[in-house]
């Protein structure tokens, strides 16, 4: 295994050395004198454990640290320092330095004090590749192939890390807002909590409050006997995914909203708070802008629960993933009813690229589905899919009626063979019409017989 790399920032010559040479063999150390010079290394290749004087000429230790741990927070720095420092130390150890040593230095002390440090490396290395594993095997898979989706997911990472602040998410029915829910939660560090999902369109508005916030025993007709619950406690150090937020009803919404801010539930029909910690991601399809200006949602709500928003752009605006999906749900299904569907034909491809998915990835899983339960044979043809052969969209139409020709999109097109085919497809059609006669076909098209002849025969076209 490669050497963990220690820095060692101080401007004593003789520590800096005094270090190198206790310690060369076992780790690869680099020294500086200043914290500026530390910090420019760092920012190019970081060290493992930066051990970082206090009363350093220029950057203080102090300053140093906190612009390393902005840097990169897993760092591990143990500060060095002089009798007289202590009461910066203990603001160091506060702003998160891991540990100190006292000058002058004793070599067996700092050996121990670095070898703990790499521990507290080691072991956080093994938590997040068990995190790692924990992912692949439980979350479901997320197709990104798309620029413009793997934007989005670069953002839904970073902000799951701080595991408590609201997230927004927006986006057309069947985008993925709640797959993108459970990877905001699964990429948190809450991620070994609950994850729960709560579609407030679905329950009565006037349980609605009872089931987020739980009731207690006898606050209404009909509650069970020893009270219950809210989903709020039960997804606690965990997520609670409001789904169609838009519908919650104003009591809810108001409760929601002093939960947002402090942090406590009370149970209806209770007048006790309860202090939980859980993480709400919201969604929905609805405009809330308008429903604030309607005044059927609370303002003060949307920018609690909007302290991040994700807009997850729609299939339309993120082409390039539908070919990958496609055959994400070609092993998917496969698995599922036992088939050996191998891959798609050219000609049911471009059926794919080119249908309007207005139902996003829902609508492509589930003719996927489809068109794999039909499926004879191992490769997926046109007639599989229960798509029209006529595309929709203006601009095939004016291209051609037999859907071949892709539209222009984000990922580009062979403009050469997509002129050839344009061609074929009409030379093909022309003499169709004209019942195999060269010379009207010729005339349909507004061209000479004899270069109609020229290009029929330049695209191997038949005419029987
Ligand atoms: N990037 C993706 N990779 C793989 N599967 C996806 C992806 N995005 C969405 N799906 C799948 O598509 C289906 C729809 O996704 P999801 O239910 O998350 O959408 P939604 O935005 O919540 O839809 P609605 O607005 O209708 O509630 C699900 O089966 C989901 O697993
Ligand atoms: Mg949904």
């Amino acid at each position: 295994m490669a050497k963990f790399k220690v820095y060692v920032i101080d401007d004593e010559d003789i520590i800096r050395d005094g270090i190198k040479a206790a310690f060369n063999k076992k780790y690869r150390i680099e020294g500086f004198d200043t914290a500026e010079k530390g910090i420019e290394a760092i920012g190019k290749k970081a060290p493992e454990v930066t051990l970082l004087d206090i009363g350093l000429p220029g950057m203080s230790g102090l300053e140093a640290m906190e612009k390393i741990k902005a840097i990169d927070d897993d760092i591990v720095i143990i500060m060095i320092t002089g009798m007289e420092e202590v009461k910066t130390v203990v603001s160091a150890m506060k702003k998160g330095a891991h540990n100190y040593i006292v000058k002058p230095l004793d070599m067996n002390e700092l050996e121990v004090t670095i070898d703990n440090a790499l521990e507290t490396v080691k072991l956080r290395r093994e938590v997040r590749a068990l995190q790692e594993k924990y992912l692949e095997e439980n979350v479901p898979c997320f197709i990104a192939e798309s620029e413009a989706i793997q934007n989005v997911m670069e953002f839904v990472n970073n902000i799951a890390k701080s595991p408590d602040t609201p997230v927004l998410i927006q986006g057309e029915t069947g985008t993925g807002k709640e797959l993108v829910a459970s990877a905001i939660h699964y990429r948190s560090p809450n991620y070994k909590g609950p994850f729960i999902t709560v579609n407030c369109s679905a329950i009565p508005k006037d349980l609605i409050e009872s089931e987020l916030f739980g009731y207690e025993k006898g606050a209404f007709s009909g509650a069970l006997p020893g009270g219950k619950k809210g989903m709020i406690e039960e997804a606690e150090d965990g997520t609670l995914f409001l789904d169609e937020v838009g519908d919650l009803s104003s009591e809810a919404q108001a409760k929601l909203l002093r939960f947002l801010e402090n942090g406590e539930i009370s149970a209806v029909g209770s007048t006790k708070t309860k202090k939980v910690r859980t993480r709400i991601v919201s969604a929905t399809n609805k405009d809330l802008a308008t429903m604030m200006e309607h005044e059927e949602f609370r303002e003060d709500l949307y920018f609690r629960l909007a302290v991040v928003k994700v807009a997850i752009p729609s299939l339309e605006e993120r082409r390039a993933d539908i070919m990958p999906l496609a055959k994400f749900f070609i092993d998917q299904y496969n698995k599922k009813f036992g088939k050996n569907i191998e891959s798609i034909s050219p000609e049911a491809e471009q059926l794919l690229k080119l249908h309007k998915w207005t139902g996003n990835i829902r609508e492509l899983r589930n003719m996927m589905e489809r068109a794999i339960l039909v499926c004879a044979g191992t490769l997926l043809e046109p007639e599989d899919l229960a798509l029209e052969r006529k595309p929709k969209g203006e601009v095939e139409n004016v291209l051609s009626g037999n859907g071949k020709f892709p539209r222009l999109t984000d990922e580009g097109l062979d403009l050469e063979s997509t002129q050839e085919e344009l061609e074929k497809y009409y030379i093909e059609e022309a003499l169709r019409l004209a019942g195999g006669n060269e010379s009207k076909a010729a005339k349909l098209l507004k061209i000479n017989h004899h270069t109609f002849r020229y290009r029929r025969k330049k695209l191997g076209i038949e005419n029987e």
